[in-house]
């Protein structure tokens, strides 16, 4: 008998036995991850070191039924508690693949993309044009001209977004948009990943609303039909949400009294997850409850009809079905200081360490009940000393050839991967029922030479 498991931190990384999985994201580890009779640790059916020795490492294993979970909480939780139409989007920043992008579409799921290979990716895993919303602080005329041809909302972001558009756009063909404005409003995550305080690249300033709609009701080209903002990510707050419902229903008032017809509302993503037992995000369904319950008092308070409701929840879809698998290489002993224990992959696969100090929980995927803990320092193999995934870690005593699972790295971390070094990015592979796909092919050496370009003259001639 397998039995059901929730990683447990608390100083160690020992596992316990899971009673109340709850919500994926509240979850460090993929909600279907088991113990087998032999001791090992097991993910979608499928024991993770066999995967590790058939599909070699660093591998991203997904696992299919934290991320259907994750998609069916939203989606039932929106119908729940929103009296509205909804339509969840997947920001597909977090992990842009086709495989990911048909499990969404298949769960309900639009999406958001930001740029021309996302929007490609969406389209051709299977998610229709009018179900993409684009979004992007400086689009290209040529990703406008690709996002337009196949009927994606237009998120529009700044004047150059509008100046761009006059070029394709017309009154025969009307571009669907969506505005987006900084809400400003402050909530507490990294620098890096707040966007709706008032110095933000992103969207319109609030100061400019009034006069940019006004504008765009010139335009027989333009059908402004939603707003948008988004205020940050990774966050474990609720009230922010709360206060951009206000915000954005003044907006919406605004919009509607100058004419424009305005369906939608969009209010971004960031719900946060948990990487370490210390964190406690809200669950995906009260951070629904929350939001659904602040847009209906705010609509209700100004006397506006319901729109329909839109999030763009990136990092809670994805990350906790997603982990990585690493081969345990070479061990430093520095006297008195530190252990270091070199892996197989690092900052070129899971840059958010050295980027945001981001900290992960482990284990030793055929040693997960072991607790006779060495605290180590899990270094990446890149030329870099700030290459350590996780610093001063309690491990069971391993060794080199061991298999190392870290877990909540389905968020950020392919989409963020680099070929640094010129390593080769991992293969991907979606796990289920015991069965395993390869969703990405690894990348060999030769595929970093693909796109080189050796002019003749470098060529040396014997
Ligand atoms: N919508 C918009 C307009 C966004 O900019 C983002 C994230 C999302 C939705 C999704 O947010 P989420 O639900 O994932 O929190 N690279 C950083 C995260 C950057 C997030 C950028 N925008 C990290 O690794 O933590």
């Amino acid at each position: 008998m397998n039995i059901k498991v929730k990683i447990s931190m608390e100083g160690s990384q020992a596992f316990e036995p899971n009673k109340d999985i709850d919500s994926p994201n509240r979850n460090i580890a993929p909600i279907s991850s088991e113990i087998n009779e032999n001791k090992k640790l097991v993910v979608g059916g499928c024991q993770l070191s066999e995967l590790a020795k058939k599909y070699g490492t660093p591998l991203y294993v997904f696992d299919e039924l934290t991320l259907r979970s994750a998609c069916k909480t939203y989606i039932s939780s929106l119908k729940k508690h929103y009296p509205g139409d909804s339509l969840p989007l997947y920001a597909s920043k977090a992990n842009s693949t086709l495989a990911i992008c048909a499990v969404i579409a298949s769960e309900g799921f639009g999406l958001d993309a930001v740029s021309e290979g996302e929007l490609l990716t969406a389209l051709k895993g299977g998610v229709k044009g009018e179900n993409i919303v684009f979004h992007g602080n400086n689009k290209s005329q040529d990703e406008l001209n690709f996002a337009y041809k196949n009927n994606v909302t237009i998120v529009l972001d700044n004047y150059h977004d509008i100046e761009l558009l006059k070029n394709i756009a017309s009154e025969k063909k009307p571009a669907k948009l969506m505005l987006r404005f900084t809400p400003g409003i402050e909530c507490h995550t990294h620098e890096y990943i707040r966007t709706g305080h008032l110095d933000s690249k992103f969207g319109f300033d609030p100061d400019e609303l009034k006069s940019v709609l006004l504008e765009l009701k010139t335009y027989n080209w333009a059908n402004l039909t939603g707003l948008h903002a988004h205020i940050g990510s990774q966050i474990f707050e609720v009230q922010p949400h709360i206060d951009l419902a206000g915000v954005m229903a003044d907006a919406l008032k605004l919009a509607q009294e100058i004419g424009h017809p305005i369906i939608d509302l969009n209010l971004g993503g960031g719900l946060g997850i948990k990487y370490v037992q210390e964190d406690n995000p809200p669950s995906i369904e009260k951070w629904v409850e929350v939001i659904a319950g602040a847009v209906v008092k705010a609509c209700k308070d100004r006397n506006l009809d319901l729109p329909r409701l839109m999030c763009e929840p990136g990092r809670s879809l994805v990350a906790n079905s997603g982990l990585t698998i690493y081969e345990i290489g070479s061990k430093k002993v520095v006297p008195g200081v530190r252990t270091y224990l070199s892996v197989n992959g690092g900052m070129s696969d899971n840059p958010r360490p050295i980027t945001y100090q981001s900290l992960y929980s482990a284990c030793l995927v055929d040693k997960p009940l072991n607790t006779n803990f060495e605290k180590v320092t899990i270094a990446g193999k890149h030329c870099e000393s700030g290459d350590v995934l996780l610093k001063d870690f309690l491990l069971p005593s391993c060794e080199s050839g061991d298999f190392l699972a870290v877990f909540g790295t389905g968020a950020y971390n392919y989409s963020m991967s680099s070929n640094y070094n010129r390593i080769p990015r991992p293969a991907t592979i979606m796990v289920g029922k015991g069965s395993s796909e390869l969703t990405q092919r690894r990348e060999l050496p030769e595929d970093l030479l693909q796109l080189d370009v050796l002019p003749d003259r470098f060529i040396p001639k014997n």
